[in-house]
Formats: C-alpha cells, structure tokens, sequence
C-alpha cells in the first residue's frame, strides 16, 4: 500500500476522522476502510484483492477511540467508524509446513508430524473472537486433536486464511494454515468420491467440450457479449431439477 494524494469525492456524505497508521484522514462516513483508505490516497498493492470478503488479504486490526479493546475485520467489509485507529495486516509470518501431499496419509497423526505447535493451545479462545469469518477456530483445534479431521474440515470451511487468528494466539499456532491442510486431507482423501465429477471429468477427457470452447475463442467480443446476454438464465424459483433447454454441454 502507498499514499498518494488526497481526492476528493462530491457528494460523498458526511465525513468522519479516523487514523491510519495514527495518521488523521477526514472520509466519507459510509465507506468500507478499504475505500476510506483509497479515499485518503493509499493505493493498494497489498493488502487487497477480492474486495468482496473471500480471499482474505485485507486482515485489519483497530481501535476505537477510548475503547482499549483490539478489534478486527476486513478492511473490504467493515465499515469506517470516527476516530477509528486502524493499521492493516496484508501478511503475518506464520509457520507454513511444507510436505509432499500425495504422501501423506488420511490420519490426524499426520497433521501433529507437520504442526506439533498444535499442542500448545491453551484454550484461550482468542482466535475464535478475533475471527472476522465467524470460525470457531479453537474448537477446530480441539478437534484435531481428538483426531477429527471431518469435522474440523467442515467447521474451517468458511476460512479465507487472513492469518487474524495466528496473529493474536498465545501458543503460536498457524491455526489458519493447520486447518487448510485438514481440509485438504478431508477432501482429497477422506470425502466420498461425487461420481457425477467422475462423469464431468471423463466427459472433458473425451472432449465434448473441446469444438463449444473452439467456437467461443474465435467469437469477436461483441459476439460473445450477444451470447451471454442472450443466454438461458436459470429461474429464481426454480426447481431441484431444472435444466436448461440446450442440454449438449450437460
Ligand atoms: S479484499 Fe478479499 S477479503 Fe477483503
């Protein structure tokens, strides 16, 4: 992220003040702190990428004025509050095992090899609170522990891997980067095969959609932007089983 210089947006609301890097800026009350930030002249180069609370680059931590509590969120959706102090978390050096995946068994054992800091939890539960994703992230850790790679795949699901939770745990643990390997595990070697995949996936290797791909590259753009905005849209209502009517790409 680099500062630039100020703009100014008409129209843009009340402004507020809030502190970036203890630096005052006046922004517009309705923005995300990522807005506000661009507001002030930061550009990003990191520290942002989806802007739409998936990816997990814009880990911000802030406080209130006259609120010794840390708070944390993402500086995409979180929106400006006055006399917000706020400094962003693009990158935090936590461990980051590495292994040869297709070597490692579907056992919790594997995880403790990779992670033995896993065991240095001490339940403080800080990561949960401070998980802008709403993860139970130490019950997660707990079931690791008690060898339940399912179900601390299926509770880390909604992880963006921001790294808020290694940044404020006690024991040192990269909780974020321990759970995404559980959740590879379970997906790779532990979750049923979907047979439909199995059908998708033949039906790429035999080619069926090799000549629509074709088609579509030679397209000029304004034939594909007919194309798409001519394209059969799936109802809101609809059914379990609606198709649409051109079926050769099922
Ligand atoms: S920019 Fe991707 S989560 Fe905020």
């Amino acid at each position: 992220m680099s500062e630039t210089q100020n703009q100014n947006t008409p129209g843009a609301g009340k402004m507020i003040p809030i502190f970036v890097m203890g630096k005052r800026y006046e922004v517009p009350e309705t923005l995300t702190i990522m807005k506000a930030m661009e507001y002030a002249g930061f550009k990003f180069i990191r520290g942002c990428g989806c802007r739409g609370g998936i990816c997990g680059a814009c880990a911000t931590v802030y406080r209130k004025a006259g609120d010794y509590k840390l708070y944390t969120g993402l500086a995409c959706q979180t929106v400006v509050e006055p006399n917000m102090y706020l400094a962003q978390i693009p990158f935090y050096p936590a461990n980051r095992a590495s292994y040869n995946f297709a070597e490692l068994e579907p056992k919790a054992e594997e995880i403790f090899k990779l992670y033995p800091e896993l065991f240095r939890c001490v339940a403080c539960n800080s990561c949960t609170k401070v998980c802008p994703m709403d993860v139970a992230v130490m019950d997660v850790i707990s079931l690791l522990k008690q060898g339940n790679i399912a179900k601390a795949a299926e509770l880390s699901f909604s992880c963006i891997q921001c790294g808020l939770c290694a940044s404020r745990c006690l024991g040192e643990l990269p909780q974020y980067h321990i759970a995404q390997l559980a959740r590879r595990i379970y997906g790779s070697k532990i979750a049923p095969r979907a047979e439909h995949l199995k059908d998708a996936v033949r039906a790429v290797r035999e080619g069926k959609y090799e000549a629509g791909l074709d088609s579509l590259t030679r397209m000029s753009e304004a034939e594909l932007r007919q194309l798409y905005q001519q394209r059969e849209i799936e109802p809101e209502m609809a059914a379990e089983d609606w198709v649409p009517q051109d079926k050769r790409y099922l």
